[in-house]
């Protein structure tokens, strides 16, 4: 464990998802900010979910 954290934006899109799913398979530790936390029900349950809209910066910080 390197401890290194990859953080995916934009993980329930097409390219995202692809991401999220390749970083999963080498046993790398993902986040991924989500507008709706029940898009990312698909993936493993070891990808943590953090819930922020880029476009309401109130969710972010
Ligand atoms: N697909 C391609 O072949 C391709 C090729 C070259 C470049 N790109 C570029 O790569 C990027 C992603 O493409 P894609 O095809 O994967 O797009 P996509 O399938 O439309 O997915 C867009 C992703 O961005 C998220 N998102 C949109 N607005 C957001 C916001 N305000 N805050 C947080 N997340 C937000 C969406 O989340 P929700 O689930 O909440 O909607 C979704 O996960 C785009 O900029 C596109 O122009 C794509």
């Amino acid at each position: 464990m390197n401890g290194r954290v990859w953080l995916v934006i934009g993980s329930t899109g097409r390219v995202g998802r692809e991401v999220v799913r390749e970083l999963s398979r080498r046993g790398e530790k993902v986040r991924v900010l989500v507008r709706s936390p029940e898009r990312a029900a698909a993936f493993p349950p070891e990808v943590e979910r953090v819930r922020g809209d880029l476009a309401d910066v109130s969710t972010i910080v």
